[in-house]
């Protein structure tokens, strides 16, 4: 398809890189003339299990067979059975479910809102990070410390509070009657790949506890594997009291989820809804990727071949390498980002540039040493 028709037709929200990709076959692309890449970025974090996994095309197919979609107005079997599944693998909660990250981080604040009303005099306030990424709708984006989301789309949602990453000071600073909660991302994603510091998690969690806070985690990216543990607060040794997830929770089929403990469910029928959050086509397929995740031992996978990418990255004349599992990054001097992921996708390798400087890799879990070795191989050619 050419850049022409896609600029004629489609909202210029982002510039899309111009490769045409028509199929997929575990950690491979492929693109309209045939030709093969090896994918370290999974839909951005998404594609766990790879493209085309047998279990997943049975999954959708056996369950669109089935039944597709009744709206939340009735009960139906997956959704039940996923939710009893990601509360087994997390902490006790109970489960929202609704098809995107902003989505189930919309229901996060809202959750924060309405528990301030009820048990903190009406407090509102969240604190979050400067440089964080919690989604594009108008309260995420506030939410996220980024400016060149939010600033276009003022006046902005009343609420949120920005402090630095990896700074539990701060927060403790920032903190007043009107806070409600704190939202953080336990190795943010978007940024370039940045991990809690040792302690950092801990810290805001025995803070949270003592001010009478809710500690909300968007495991959007980390979740489900991705950093070598099912959630990464679990590397931490704490458990937050909400925590929200999407992207690689259907390995490509949109579904997101909002979680929270005893304390934090405070939603009563009629406060939060989704037409299509939690859908039976949505919940059999990601109920499917947490069965493989598990059967085929993908987290501890996850972990190994995490290593393996860090430690490949050593001699590629990047400043900085960083990372948790599967979720890495490196780091340029100088701001030649663009011009690698270029030259990577020109030699058949899938790695995404955050900005001029840091490139990111969140490869499918499934990925193998030997492509490793591969990716290694090509990004040595290119960063010369
Ligand atoms: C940590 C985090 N939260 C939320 C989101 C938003 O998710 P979505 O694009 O599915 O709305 C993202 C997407 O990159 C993310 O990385």
């Amino acid at each position: 398809m050419s850049v022409e028709l896609a600029e004629r037709y489609l909202m210029q929200t982002g510039r899309r890189l111009p490769v045409t990709f028509v199929r997929g076959r575990g950690c491979l692309l492929y693109d309209d003339a045939g030709r093969a890449y090896l994918d370290l970025v999974a839909g951005i974090a998404v594609n766990l299990l790879g493209h085309a996994h047998p279990d997943v095309v049975a999954a959708v197919s056996r369950q669109a067979a089935e039944l597709i979609h009744t709206s939340n107005l009735y009960l139906t079997r997956p959704q039940i059975e996923l939710a009893r599944r990601l509360v087994e693998l997390s902490f006790p909660s109970r489960v929202f479910f609704c098809n995107s990250g902003a989505e189930a981080n919309e229901a996060a604040i809202k959750l924060a809102r309405k528990w301030g009303t009820k048990n903190r005099a009406g407090a509102f306030e969240i604190i979050a990070t400067t440089g964080s990424f919690h989604g594009r709708t108008l309260a995420t984006v506030t939410a996220g410390g980024q400016h060149k989301y939010s600033d276009p789309f003022r006046p902005l949602p009343d609420g949120f509070v920005h402090v630095a990453y990896n700074d539990a000071a701060a927060i403790e600073q920032a903190t007043t009657d009107k806070t409600v909660a704190v939202l953080l991302e336990p190795v943010m994603g978007e940024i370039g790949v940045i991990p809690a510091a040792p302690g950092y998690l801990q810290r805001v969690r025995e803070w949270c506890d003592s001010k009478d806070l809710l500690l909300i985690l968007d495991e959007v990216q980390t979740g489900m594997g991705r950093t070598g543990r099912w959630f990464a607060h679990q590397h931490a040794g704490i458990t937050p009291d909400v925590m929200t997830l999407a992207k690689g929770l259907g390995a490509g089929v949109p579904i997101g989820a909002c979680l929270a403990n005893p304390r934090a469910d405070v939603f009563e029928p009629g406060d939060h809804g989704s037409t299509f959050g939690g859908n039976p086509l949505a919940c059999a397929v990601a109920a499917t990727v947490l069965e493989v995740i598990e059967r085929d031992g993908l987290v501890g996978h996850a972990a190994e071949m995490g290593e393996l990418l860090h430690a490949s990255l050593q001699d590629l004349g990047a400043k900085q390498t960083r990372g948790l599992g599967l979720m890495q990054a490196f780091e340029f001097e100088e701001p030649k980002a663009k011009l690698f992921q270029q030259g990577c996708l020109d030699s058949g390798l899938i790695v995404n540039a955050v900005d001029d400087h840091s490139v990111r890799l969140v490869p499918p879990l499934v990925i193998s040493a030997t492509e490793i070795d591969h990716a290694h191989e090509t990004m040595r050619k290119v960063a010369r």
